[in-house]
């Protein structure tokens, strides 16, 4: 049984990772600070930690087949708060676990970094295209994939995701993605939250292909794959803010108002999937598919919005707690 090291695995994605690749027979290492609670239910291959990624050794990495490096300041509006501890965390951290990592003997090491690194474009992008990072949060995801990409060898196959925004349950919900946010806002107060101007265009991808693909990673001939670069997501989810709203809509059946909010958005970006649809990779779910799996969790009271599901609100709340890591 391969075991794979998974950071950030208390978080959005990691909640809903973890327990699939226990399911594909993967022993799971889960490691994060757990700012948002522990959801993961102790299960025979699964160990956690609750550790501070800048404080990994080498030794956490023996005997690990794959690193999936998950944690990080997960957002803009935290990245600008918090800049310190994001260049510390997701840039300075990732470099250095990467290359303890390598220097362990793991063989894979997968860096999910994000869509945003394009910023504002004009054209469609690919992943040879120039990008063009706007915030902290994005600048130092992109000084990250520089540095470890360079790690990639041989022996050890590295490899970037740039995944793009994403909505779906999970055990930690974030109701700060736009998706999620619109869903919840329909259904319990009938206003859509929508982010002037509503041309900005960005893709999408559903928290359960992202998690499909990055075990799909595990498992690709090293060949295709080694100091790649990916983006995670599809045409069918790329969609302007406005259009994003007709969708939420449709699927709410029910008479919903618009409320516009903030300055106009200056990232806007419409990405290419070709190169992850030509590794045999498509996604499953449909931005509708995320709206109605929201609104029944919401529905069937399983999913709650509180504060803990706003990222920045709840990291401000740790911070004034001196709970949360000091800057
Ligand atoms: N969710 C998205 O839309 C999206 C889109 C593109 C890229 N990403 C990237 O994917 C990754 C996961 O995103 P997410 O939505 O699950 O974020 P998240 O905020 O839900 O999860 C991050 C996890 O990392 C943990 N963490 C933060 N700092 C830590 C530290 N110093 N030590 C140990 N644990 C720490 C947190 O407790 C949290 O559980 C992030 O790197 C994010 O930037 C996410």
């Amino acid at each position: 049984m391969k075991k794979i090291l998974v950071t950030g695995a208390g978080g959005y994605i990691g909640s809903v990772l973890v327990p699939m690749l226990l399911k594909k027979n993967y022993k799971v290492l889960a490691i994060d600070k757990f700012f948002f609670g522990q959801n993961l239910k102790s299960k025979k291959n699964l160990e956690i930690k609750n550790i501070d990624v800048r404080k990994l050794k080498k030794k956490d990495f023996k005997n690990i087949y794959a690193v999936i490096d998950l944690a990080s300041i997960s957002n803009d509006p935290g990245g600008e708060k918090f800049k310190k501890l994001t260049w510390e965390i997701n840039y300075k951290s990732r470099v250095k676990n990467a290359l303890l990592a390598k220097k362990a003997g793991v063989e894979r090491y997968i860096l999910p970094s994000s869509c945003s690194v394009y910023g504002y474009q004009k054209k469609i992008v690919n992943e040879n295209s120039k990008v063009n990072p706007l915030t902290t949060y994005s600048k130092s995801n992109y000084a990250a994939e520089k540095k470890i990409k360079k790690l990639s060898s041989k022996k050890y196959c590295v490899v970037i995701i740039r995944q793009a925004t994403i909505f779906g349950v999970s055990k930690r919900m974030r109701f700060d993605l736009a998706i999620n946010a619109m869903s919840e806002g329909a259904f319990n107060n009938s206003k859509i939250p929508i982010m002037r101007n509503g041309d900005q265009v960005r893709p999408f991808c559903h928290v359960n292909d992202t998690c499909r693909f990055q075990i799909m990673l595990l498992r690709c001939s090293k060949k295709k794959i080694s100091g790649e670069i990916f983006n995670v997501g599809s045409s069918g989810c790329t969609k302007n803010v406005k259009s994003l709203s007709s969708i939420v809509k449709k699927n709410i059946n029910k008479k919903v108002k618009l409320l516009w909010y903030g300055d106009p958005d200056h990232r806007s970006y419409t990405v290419s999937f070709l190169k992850l649809r030509k590794l045999g990779f498509k996604t499953k779910f449909s931005i509708s598919d995320g709206v109605k799996q929201i609104t029944n969790a919401l529905k069937s009271r399983k999913l709650k919005k509180t504060k803990k599901t706003i990222t920045l609100d709840w990291y401000s709340h740790l911070y004034k707690k001196n709970k949360f890591l000091r800057q």
